[in-house]
Protein backbone atom coordinates (compact mmCIF):
# COMPACT_ATOMS: atom_id res chain seq x y z
CA UNK A 1 0.00 0.00 0.00
CA UNK A 2 1.01 3.34 -0.86
CA UNK A 3 1.76 5.42 2.03
CA UNK A 4 0.22 8.42 0.70
CA UNK A 5 -2.28 8.50 -1.73
CA UNK A 6 -2.55 11.63 -4.09
CA UNK A 7 -6.10 13.67 -4.48
CA UNK A 8 -8.48 12.99 -6.95
CA UNK A 9 -9.86 15.40 -8.13
CA UNK A 10 -13.14 15.08 -10.31
CA UNK A 11 -13.34 17.37 -13.76
CA UNK A 12 -15.98 20.51 -12.32
CA UNK A 13 -15.20 23.84 -11.54
CA UNK A 14 -14.04 23.14 -7.94
CA UNK A 15 -11.55 20.37 -9.47
CA UNK A 16 -10.10 22.94 -12.14
CA UNK A 17 -9.79 25.28 -8.78
CA UNK A 18 -8.02 23.12 -6.99
CA UNK A 19 -5.77 21.88 -9.81
CA UNK A 20 -4.44 25.60 -10.70
CA UNK A 21 -3.93 25.99 -6.67
CA UNK A 22 -1.66 23.40 -6.57
CA UNK A 23 0.30 24.11 -9.53
CA UNK A 24 0.58 28.21 -8.35
CA UNK A 25 2.34 26.81 -5.10
CA UNK A 26 4.62 24.55 -6.70
CA UNK A 27 2.79 21.26 -6.69
CA UNK A 28 2.67 18.45 -8.92
CA UNK A 29 -1.10 17.29 -10.52
CA UNK A 30 -1.77 14.85 -13.11
CA UNK A 31 -3.58 16.52 -15.77
CA UNK A 32 -5.80 14.53 -18.53
CA UNK A 33 -4.76 15.80 -22.56
CA UNK A 34 -5.93 14.11 -25.01
CA UNK A 35 -2.89 11.90 -25.73
CA UNK A 36 -1.70 10.54 -22.52
CA UNK A 37 -2.47 12.17 -18.57
CA UNK A 38 0.76 14.70 -17.73
CA UNK A 39 2.20 15.22 -14.73
CA UNK A 40 2.15 19.13 -14.28
CA UNK A 41 4.17 21.65 -12.41
CA UNK A 42 4.81 25.23 -12.72
CA UNK A 43 7.38 25.69 -15.86
CA UNK A 44 8.35 28.70 -14.23
CA UNK A 45 9.65 27.11 -10.77
CA UNK A 46 12.78 25.58 -10.64
CA UNK A 47 12.24 23.62 -7.75
CA UNK A 48 8.51 22.44 -8.91
CA UNK A 49 10.39 21.24 -12.35
CA UNK A 50 12.64 19.44 -9.89
CA UNK A 51 10.11 17.76 -8.66
CA UNK A 52 8.87 16.74 -11.77
CA UNK A 53 12.05 14.84 -12.55
CA UNK A 54 12.29 13.42 -9.23
CA UNK A 55 8.81 11.90 -9.75
CA UNK A 56 9.23 10.39 -13.00
CA UNK A 57 13.24 9.26 -12.31
CA UNK A 58 14.01 11.33 -15.17
CA UNK A 59 17.63 12.02 -16.63
CA UNK A 60 18.34 15.69 -16.07
CA UNK A 61 19.02 15.97 -20.08
CA UNK A 62 15.74 14.89 -20.91
CA UNK A 63 14.09 18.55 -21.95
CA UNK A 64 9.71 18.87 -21.00
CA UNK A 65 7.14 20.10 -23.01
CA UNK A 66 5.65 23.33 -22.06
CA UNK A 67 1.86 23.47 -22.41
CA UNK A 68 -0.32 26.52 -23.19
CA UNK A 69 -3.44 27.71 -23.47
CA UNK A 70 -3.51 29.45 -26.56
CA UNK A 71 -0.73 29.92 -29.61
CA UNK A 72 -1.13 34.01 -28.48
CA UNK A 73 0.89 32.77 -25.01
CA UNK A 74 3.87 31.85 -27.65
CA UNK A 75 5.05 34.99 -28.70
CA UNK A 76 6.42 35.43 -24.64
CA UNK A 77 8.50 32.58 -24.87
CA UNK A 78 9.67 31.28 -28.19
CA UNK A 79 9.85 32.03 -31.48
CA UNK A 80 6.86 31.02 -34.14
CA UNK A 81 8.37 31.43 -37.66
CA UNK A 82 5.51 30.96 -40.71
CA UNK A 83 5.69 27.06 -41.18
CA UNK A 84 5.23 26.58 -37.47
CA UNK A 85 2.75 29.14 -37.82
CA UNK A 86 0.60 27.84 -40.32
CA UNK A 87 0.71 24.06 -38.23
CA UNK A 88 -0.63 25.42 -35.35
CA UNK A 89 -3.45 27.54 -37.30
CA UNK A 90 -4.22 23.59 -38.42
CA UNK A 91 -3.57 21.50 -35.27
CA UNK A 92 -3.94 23.26 -32.63
CA UNK A 93 -5.02 22.89 -29.94
CA UNK A 94 -4.81 19.12 -30.89
CA UNK A 95 -1.77 16.26 -30.27
CA UNK A 96 1.10 18.20 -31.80
CA UNK A 97 4.11 20.02 -29.98
CA UNK A 98 6.85 21.92 -31.71
CA UNK A 99 10.08 22.86 -31.02
CA UNK A 100 11.13 26.23 -31.00
CA UNK A 101 14.00 28.75 -30.79
CA UNK A 102 13.68 30.38 -27.03
CA UNK A 103 13.53 34.20 -26.89
CA UNK A 104 15.22 36.01 -24.19
CA UNK A 105 13.50 36.75 -21.18
CA UNK A 106 11.73 33.71 -21.53
CA UNK A 107 11.05 32.98 -17.41
CA UNK A 108 11.04 29.02 -18.17
CA UNK A 109 12.70 27.28 -15.28
CA UNK A 110 16.40 26.00 -16.51
CA UNK A 111 15.18 22.55 -16.38
CA UNK A 112 12.86 22.63 -18.54
CA UNK A 113 15.33 22.79 -22.11
CA UNK A 114 17.70 21.36 -20.15
CA UNK A 115 20.48 23.51 -21.63
CA UNK A 116 19.21 23.51 -25.22
CA UNK A 117 18.00 27.04 -26.78
CA UNK A 118 14.73 25.35 -27.90
CA UNK A 119 12.04 24.98 -26.03
CA UNK A 120 8.87 22.43 -27.10
CA UNK A 121 5.18 23.58 -26.86
CA UNK A 122 2.21 22.52 -27.34
CA UNK A 123 -1.74 23.94 -27.22
CA UNK A 124 -3.71 20.92 -25.94
CA UNK A 125 -7.49 20.12 -26.49
CA UNK A 126 -8.74 18.07 -23.71
CA UNK A 127 -11.22 20.65 -21.78
CA UNK A 128 -9.73 20.07 -18.22
CA UNK A 129 -6.91 20.58 -19.76
CA UNK A 130 -7.46 23.69 -20.87
CA UNK A 131 -9.27 24.65 -18.30
CA UNK A 132 -6.77 24.42 -15.71
CA UNK A 133 -4.11 25.98 -18.24
CA UNK A 134 -6.73 28.96 -18.44
CA UNK A 135 -6.95 29.13 -14.50
CA UNK A 136 -3.54 28.87 -13.65
CA UNK A 137 -2.73 31.54 -16.62
CA UNK A 138 0.75 30.20 -16.74
CA UNK A 139 3.26 27.77 -18.87
CA UNK A 140 2.67 24.60 -17.38
CA UNK A 141 5.46 21.66 -18.26
CA UNK A 142 4.32 18.31 -18.18
CA UNK A 143 5.87 15.13 -19.45
CA UNK A 144 3.68 11.73 -19.53
CA UNK A 145 2.87 10.70 -16.19
CA UNK A 146 4.80 7.30 -15.69
CA UNK A 147 7.37 5.93 -14.25
CA UNK A 148 10.56 7.15 -16.86
CA UNK A 149 10.82 4.26 -19.46
CA UNK A 150 7.41 2.90 -18.48
CA UNK A 151 4.51 2.08 -20.54
CA UNK A 152 2.35 5.69 -20.19
CA UNK A 153 -0.63 6.16 -18.62
CA UNK A 154 -4.02 7.17 -20.46
CA UNK A 155 -6.26 6.60 -17.40
CA UNK A 156 -6.98 7.92 -13.22
CA UNK A 157 -5.77 4.38 -12.55
CA UNK A 158 -2.64 3.93 -14.54
CA UNK A 159 -1.19 7.37 -12.68
CA UNK A 160 -2.04 6.27 -9.58
CA UNK A 161 -0.31 2.84 -9.93
CA UNK A 162 2.79 4.32 -11.32
CA UNK A 163 3.40 8.17 -9.52
CA UNK A 164 0.34 7.53 -6.81
CA UNK A 165 2.49 8.42 -3.73
CA UNK A 166 4.43 10.92 -5.26
CA UNK A 167 1.96 13.53 -6.62
CA UNK A 168 -0.11 15.41 -4.73
CA UNK A 169 -3.19 15.33 -6.99
CA UNK A 170 -4.68 13.47 -10.08
CA UNK A 171 -7.66 15.27 -11.75
CA UNK A 172 -10.08 12.40 -13.48
CA UNK A 173 -10.63 13.43 -16.83
CA UNK A 174 -11.41 9.97 -18.38
CA UNK A 175 -9.75 7.86 -20.70
CA UNK A 176 -7.35 9.73 -23.27
CA UNK A 177 -9.29 9.48 -26.73
CA UNK A 178 -5.83 9.79 -28.47
CA UNK A 179 -4.39 7.19 -26.58
CA UNK A 180 -0.70 7.95 -28.01
CA UNK A 181 1.70 10.96 -27.29
CA UNK A 182 1.76 14.29 -29.32
CA UNK A 183 3.69 14.17 -32.67
CA UNK A 184 7.12 16.71 -32.37
CA UNK A 185 8.13 18.16 -35.03
CA UNK A 186 10.90 20.96 -35.21
CA UNK A 187 9.73 23.38 -37.93
CA UNK A 188 13.03 25.11 -40.00
CA UNK A 189 13.90 27.15 -42.76
CA UNK A 190 15.14 24.13 -45.07
CA UNK A 191 12.25 22.32 -43.95
CA UNK A 192 10.31 20.63 -40.94
CA UNK A 193 11.75 17.26 -39.02
CA UNK A 194 9.87 14.61 -37.82
CA UNK A 195 10.86 14.13 -34.14
CA UNK A 196 8.66 11.80 -32.47
CA UNK A 197 5.89 10.48 -34.83
CA UNK A 198 2.48 10.49 -32.68
CA UNK A 199 -1.24 11.46 -32.50
CA UNK A 200 -1.27 13.50 -35.76
CA UNK A 201 -0.87 10.73 -38.99
CA UNK A 202 2.25 11.74 -40.67
CA UNK A 203 0.14 12.45 -44.00
CA UNK A 204 -1.75 14.82 -42.34
CA UNK A 205 0.79 16.67 -41.22
CA UNK A 206 2.65 16.89 -44.68
CA UNK A 207 -0.46 18.19 -46.17
CA UNK A 208 0.66 21.44 -44.58
CA UNK A 209 4.57 20.94 -44.72
CA UNK A 210 5.55 18.86 -47.60
CA UNK A 211 7.93 16.00 -47.12
CA UNK A 212 9.02 15.78 -43.72
CA UNK A 213 12.53 15.31 -42.84
CA UNK A 214 13.64 12.59 -41.00
CA UNK A 215 16.66 11.23 -39.16
CA UNK A 216 17.80 8.07 -39.99
CA UNK A 217 21.08 7.65 -39.05
CA UNK A 218 20.73 4.36 -36.95
CA UNK A 219 20.56 4.74 -32.74
CA UNK A 220 20.91 8.79 -33.73
CA UNK A 221 18.50 10.27 -30.84
CA UNK A 222 16.71 13.49 -32.25
CA UNK A 223 14.89 14.48 -28.84
CA UNK A 224 16.37 13.86 -26.05
CA UNK A 225 13.94 11.72 -24.83
CA UNK A 226 13.90 9.17 -27.82
CA UNK A 227 16.07 6.00 -25.96
CA UNK A 228 15.72 2.94 -27.16
CA UNK A 229 14.25 1.55 -24.42
CA UNK A 230 10.58 3.09 -23.26
CA UNK A 231 7.07 2.60 -22.97
CA UNK A 232 8.18 -1.04 -21.07
CA UNK A 233 5.86 -3.24 -19.43
CA UNK A 234 7.67 -5.95 -17.39
CA UNK A 235 6.98 -8.64 -19.40
CA UNK A 236 9.46 -9.12 -22.53
CA UNK A 237 7.56 -8.08 -25.64
CA UNK A 238 7.46 -9.50 -29.04
CA UNK A 239 6.43 -7.59 -32.09
CA UNK A 240 5.05 -9.27 -36.19
CA UNK A 241 3.97 -12.27 -34.23
CA UNK A 242 1.70 -14.98 -35.72
CA UNK A 243 -0.91 -15.53 -33.15
CA UNK A 244 -2.53 -18.69 -33.90
CA UNK A 245 -1.60 -21.49 -31.32
CA UNK A 246 -0.04 -19.03 -29.13
CA UNK A 247 1.03 -19.51 -25.79
CA UNK A 248 1.87 -16.43 -24.51
CA UNK A 249 -0.19 -13.06 -23.57
CA UNK A 250 -1.59 -12.09 -27.07
CA UNK A 251 -2.74 -8.89 -28.50
CA UNK A 252 -4.45 -9.06 -32.07
CA UNK A 253 -5.46 -6.71 -34.62
CA UNK A 254 -8.22 -6.84 -36.83
CA UNK A 255 -10.41 -9.97 -36.99
CA UNK A 256 -8.76 -13.22 -35.49
CA UNK A 257 -7.34 -14.38 -32.57
CA UNK A 258 -5.69 -12.17 -29.37
CA UNK A 259 -6.59 -12.45 -25.41
CA UNK A 260 -6.63 -8.38 -26.19
CA UNK A 261 -7.34 -6.79 -29.35
CA UNK A 262 -6.40 -3.32 -30.13
CA UNK A 263 -9.13 -3.12 -32.59
CA UNK A 264 -11.27 -5.81 -33.79
CA UNK A 265 -11.95 -3.91 -36.97
CA UNK A 266 -8.35 -2.67 -37.61
CA UNK A 267 -9.08 0.70 -37.16
CA UNK A 268 -5.46 2.29 -36.30
CA UNK A 269 -7.28 5.69 -34.26
CA UNK A 270 -9.47 2.81 -32.02
CA UNK A 271 -6.06 0.61 -31.42
CA UNK A 272 -4.19 4.21 -30.71
CA UNK A 273 -6.92 4.71 -27.72
CA UNK A 274 -6.54 0.99 -26.50
CA UNK A 275 -2.61 0.89 -27.02
CA UNK A 276 -1.48 1.75 -23.51
CA UNK A 277 -4.34 0.52 -21.46
CA UNK A 278 -3.91 -2.83 -23.08
CA UNK A 279 -0.08 -3.20 -22.45
CA UNK A 280 -1.03 -1.97 -18.76
CA UNK A 281 -3.64 -4.80 -18.43
CA UNK A 282 -1.49 -7.89 -20.41
CA UNK A 283 1.60 -6.79 -18.31
CA UNK A 284 -0.70 -7.01 -15.52
CA UNK A 285 -1.64 -11.03 -16.00
CA UNK A 286 2.03 -11.78 -17.63
CA UNK A 287 3.30 -13.21 -14.48
CA UNK A 288 6.63 -14.18 -16.69
CA UNK A 289 4.72 -15.11 -19.61
CA UNK A 290 5.76 -12.91 -23.10
CA UNK A 291 3.67 -11.06 -24.91
CA UNK A 292 2.85 -11.81 -28.65
CA UNK A 293 1.64 -8.63 -30.46
CA UNK A 294 0.26 -8.89 -34.40
CA UNK A 295 1.99 -7.09 -36.89
CA UNK A 296 0.45 -3.32 -37.46
CA UNK A 297 0.05 -2.04 -40.58
CA UNK A 298 3.14 1.22 -40.70
CA UNK A 299 0.67 3.77 -42.18
CA UNK A 300 -1.27 6.30 -40.39
CA UNK A 301 -1.36 6.37 -36.39
CA UNK A 302 0.36 3.27 -36.92
CA UNK A 303 3.52 4.42 -37.34
CA UNK A 304 3.27 5.88 -33.77
CA UNK A 305 1.78 2.30 -32.20
CA UNK A 306 5.01 0.53 -34.29
CA UNK A 307 7.06 3.25 -32.83
CA UNK A 308 5.99 2.91 -29.19
CA UNK A 309 5.83 -0.84 -29.73
CA UNK A 310 9.38 -0.92 -30.96
CA UNK A 311 10.91 0.94 -27.96
CA UNK A 312 8.06 -1.34 -25.66
CA UNK A 313 10.20 -4.44 -27.38
CA UNK A 314 13.83 -2.78 -27.43
CA UNK A 315 16.12 -4.70 -24.81
CA UNK A 316 16.18 -3.26 -21.49
CA UNK A 317 19.70 -2.89 -21.27
CA UNK A 318 19.71 0.47 -23.28
CA UNK A 319 17.55 2.21 -21.39
O1 LIG B 1 1.33 14.01 -25.75
C1 LIG B 1 2.34 14.42 -25.19
O2 LIG B 1 3.25 14.98 -25.80
C2 LIG B 1 2.44 14.22 -23.66
C3 LIG B 1 1.36 15.07 -23.01
C4 LIG B 1 1.39 14.99 -21.51
O3 LIG B 1 1.48 16.40 -23.46
N1 LIG B 1 3.73 14.58 -23.18
C5 LIG B 1 4.85 13.85 -23.42
O4 LIG B 1 5.99 14.30 -22.76
O5 LIG B 1 4.86 12.88 -24.14
P1 LIG B 1 7.32 13.42 -22.61
O6 LIG B 1 8.17 14.21 -21.68
O7 LIG B 1 6.98 12.04 -22.23
O8 LIG B 1 7.96 13.46 -24.03
C6 LIG B 1 8.48 14.69 -24.51
C7 LIG B 1 9.51 14.45 -25.57
C8 LIG B 1 10.79 13.86 -25.02
O9 LIG B 1 11.23 12.84 -25.93
C9 LIG B 1 11.76 15.04 -25.04
O10 LIG B 1 13.09 14.64 -25.22
C10 LIG B 1 11.25 15.84 -26.22
O11 LIG B 1 9.85 15.74 -26.11
N2 LIG B 1 11.63 17.26 -26.13
C11 LIG B 1 11.26 18.17 -25.20
N3 LIG B 1 11.86 19.35 -25.42
C12 LIG B 1 12.60 19.22 -26.55
C13 LIG B 1 13.46 20.10 -27.29
N4 LIG B 1 13.67 21.36 -26.92
N5 LIG B 1 14.08 19.59 -28.39
C14 LIG B 1 13.87 18.30 -28.78
N6 LIG B 1 13.07 17.42 -28.11
C15 LIG B 1 12.44 17.88 -27.00
MG1 LIG C 1 6.89 10.00 -22.03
Amino acid sequence: MPVHTPEILMQNQVGITRAARILANGGLVALPTETVYGLAADARSDTACARIFAAKGRPRFNPLIVHLSSVDQVADIAELPDPARALAAAFWPGPLTMVLPLKPGHGLSAMVSAGLDTVAIRVPAHPAMRAVLQAFGGPVAAPSANPSGKISATTVNHVVTGLGDRIDAVLDGGPCTVGVESTILAPGPHGTRLLREGGIAREDLEVITGPLLTDTTPGKISAPGQLSSHYAPQAPVFLNMDLTDSAAITVGFGPGPGRFNLSATADLTEAAANLFGILHAADAIAAGQPIHIAPIPETGLGRAINDRLRRAAAPRDQA
